[in-house]
Order: structure tokens, then sequence, then C-alpha cells
């Protein structure tokens, strides 16, 4: 409430990107020099165990976590957990230090409850980020995001991903290489199967080289069409890649009205409501595929506790978000998961984790077994423990 009206009366006023570093040095400086992170913590961070997540080798304390360009620069992913999050992608992160794309960069949709954005990767390079993350404290799960150098033409992409991933590589928890920010000429082009599997296949000699093994994923976009889709999925199962982050924003203007005077807006990528519908289709799709075979995280237009739910259940093992914490506040991460507990608690399931794909695997019961008794932990023994355990 406090934070929708500074929103409404301050924040909005405020450059987008100025209230966002604003933001996030706050919260730094709260839980750095000030010493609160640990109250906020014990205020905000999740404790009920029904949203653990066990994945990637990692538990995780709930499966919402802070997305890729929320945290771009490693400094404050600690004040992230405390709020809430269970986990924080760093990054985008490329081989060195980048600046962002020149202003203006970032946008509010407010109608639309969007953001608009071609920053581009600033960041501070592989090894400062490292060094960042090595500094960590607390049990919070933090991946790194990688990216290809502005610089870096396509040809040269899977050195550059290399390089920046034995940078990085020994103090992230996972991985995941991102071919698909809009922002990034050329990048989304590495989404193309044939280079997409060299460049998985370069990251993995690198890896070996290092001796390292780090949980590894792809982050898609969604403007990508449904038989590219499936073919990623196809060699992400055929490589036995750890995952699929999805999606990214998207170039699509459909059901969004641009103001005049914006012409950069053009060039952007949005994110937030406007992408809901789609980043939920290539969830669905990529479930219909691959399973539990693949971690899925989906992440595009969450931004209620009904969405997270409706998510899980469509087949995403962890979620993630950045629109909806800025329009929301602090306090959002913290109110996901109390409606999730709440859900869960109201569906009867021992976990969460146990109703990953739920809907996805009651549409293809062979009885008439209706969604809400599906999602109700059934008595040990009866016909519906045994489709369950059939479908499992
Ligand atoms: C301002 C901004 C910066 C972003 N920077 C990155 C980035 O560096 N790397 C990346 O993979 N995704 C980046 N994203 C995309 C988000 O990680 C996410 O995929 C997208 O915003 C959809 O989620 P949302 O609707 O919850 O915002 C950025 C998004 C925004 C709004």
């Amino acid at each position: 409430m406090i934070y929708r009206l500074i929103f409404w009366l301050v924040l909005q006023r405020m450059d987008a990107e100025r209230a966002h570093a604003l933001a996030s040095r706050a919260l730094a400086f709260i839980h750095g020099p000030l010493r609160l992170g640990g109250f906020l913590g014990v205020a905000l961070r999740p404790r009920d165990p029904g949203l653990h997540i066990k994945a990637l080798g990692h538990t995780f304390r709930s499966p919402l976590g802070a997305a890729a360009g929320v945290d771009k620069y490693a400094s404050w992913f600690e004040s992230l957990g405390a709020l809430g999050f269970g986990f924080v992608e760093v990054g985008t992160i490329t081989g060195r230090p980048q600046e962002a794309n020149p202003r203006p960069r970032v946008a509010r949709l407010l109608r639309e409850r969007g953001l608009v954005n071609r920053l581009g990767f600033p960041n501070p390079g592989a090894e400062e980020a490292s060094r960042r993350l090595a500094r960590r404290t607390g049990a919070l799960v933090v991946g790194a995001n990688v990216g290809r150098s502005r610089e870096t033409a396509l040809g040269g992409a899977s050195d550059d991903y290399r390089r920046t991933v034995r940078g990085l590589a020994a103090n992230s928890d996972y991985l995941v290489l991102n071919v698909s920010s809009p922002n990034t000429p050329g990048l989304a082009a590495l989404q193309e199967v044939g280079l997409l599997r060299q460049l998985v296949g370069a990251v993995r000699a690198e890896l070996q080289a290092l001796d390292l093994v780090v949980p590894t994923l792809l982050k898609i976009g969604p403007d990508l069409s449904d038989t590219e889709i499936d073919d990623i999925a196809d060699l992400a199962l055929e490589l036995k890649l750890d995952g699929i982050v999805a999606t990214n924003t998207t170039l699509s203007r459909d059901g969004v009205t641009l103001g005049t005077g914006s012409g950069f807006l053009l060039s952007g990528g949005i994110s937030g409501r406007p992408l809901k519908r789609r980043a939920l289709e290539v969830l669905e799709r990529l479930y219909a595929r691959a399973g539990n075979d693949l971690v899925l995280v989906s992440v595009g237009g969450i931004e209620t506790a009904e969405d997270a739910w409706e998510r899980v259940l469509a087949g995403a093992t962890l979620l993630q978000a950045y629109t909806a914490f800025v329009y929301g506040g602090p306090l959002w991460p913290r109110s996901i998961n109390a409606g999730l507990s709440r859900k869960l608690q109201a569906s009867g399931a021992p976990s969460l984790q146990s109703l990953v794909g739920a809907s996805a695997r009651a549409r293809s019961l062979p009885d008439a077994i209706g969604e809400d008794e599906y999602l109700r932990e059934p008595s040990e023994g009866s016909p519906l423990a045994a489709v369950r355990a059939r479908l499992a």
C-alpha cells in the first residue's frame, strides 16, 4: 500500500532506470552498512517448507527468483534474497565490462503494466562479477546469465561465451546461456539449432577443462515459432542440458499502445503483462515436449500468486519475475510466496514440487477425473493414487 503510494506519487514520475538504481542502492545500504539484512530476511524470507524446490543440485527456498536484468552488476543479490526471492540470476554478464546502450533505454508502459527496454548488457565483466559472487554468505542460490559481448561477431560467439564461462563458472550455482535478448544485435540468431549445438559444445568443453560441473540452461525468446521451440526442446534433451528459461522480452507490439515521441520504443523488448499469455504458451509447449526431463524456468508477466500457481501446474519447476517486482515493490516477492503457500495448503498436496506439471498431466488423464480432484492428494490405494503414480 505504502509502496503503491510512493510509486504513484514519486517513482512513476522519475526516469525508470533512475528509480531502479535508487531502489537497489537503498536496499544494498539497508542490507550492508545498516546491517539490517538479517532483520529483513527474518521478516520477509519464505519459511514454508512446502515451497522448497530441489532442482539443479540445489534447494531453493521458494520457486520465485529475480530474473536476469534485476541485478545486472551482481551488486545486490543478497538484498533480493532477503526480500523473499528464492534465487537470483545475476547479469547478463559478458567477458569484459560493458556500458549500456545510449539513453533513453527504459520506459514504463503504465496502462499495460509493462516495461520496454533496450539496455543491452551493462555489466562489470566476468571476473569482477565472479569476485562479487564469491563474497556471498548465505544459502541463497545465485546463477549467472551469460551473454555475447557487444563487439563480438556472431561467428566468434562460441569462443566469447567460453571465455565468460571461464571467468564465472567457479562461483555460479548455475549458468544460463542467454541467446535471446533483442537488444544485442544478432544475438537471437544463436537460437538456430546448429549454432546452439556449437555454443553448448564450447561451453561444455570449457567446464570440462575447468573440471567443474555447473548446471547449464538456455534462455530463449517468445518470438520463436512453435516449431523452433520444439526443436530447441529436442536439442536440449539430446544434449542433456539441465533446463530452459522461457522467456526473454518480446519484440511483438500486440495489444500495446506506444506513446508518441518515444521513437526508441520501436526497437526495445517488452516485458510484463503483455508477455503473459505467450510466456505461458511457450512453457506449455516445452513441458509437452520435455516433461520433467528439463528444469523449466518460467518468466514473463508473472504478477500474482494465481499466475505463479498456474505456471507451476503447467510445468515450471522454477519461476522468475522482473516487471511485476518493479510495479509491486519490495514486499511483492513476499506476497507471492504467501499466496503460493495458501494455495498449496488449500490443495492438500504435500509440496509445490509434487504439483509441477500437474495440470498438463491431468489433461491427459484417461478417465474423467476433474482437474480439481486430480490436484488434491489422493488417499493411499485409491484409483486416483494409482493414476497419479503412473503419470508421475
Ligand atoms: C529492464 C530490463 C532489463 C533486462 N535485462 C536482461 C538481461 O540482462 N538478460 C536477460 O536474459 N534478460 C533480461 N531481461 C528480461 C527478463 O529477465 C525477463 O526475461 C523478462 O523481463 C520477462 O519477465 P517479466 O515479464 O517478469 O519482466 C530484462 C528485462 C528488463 C525489463
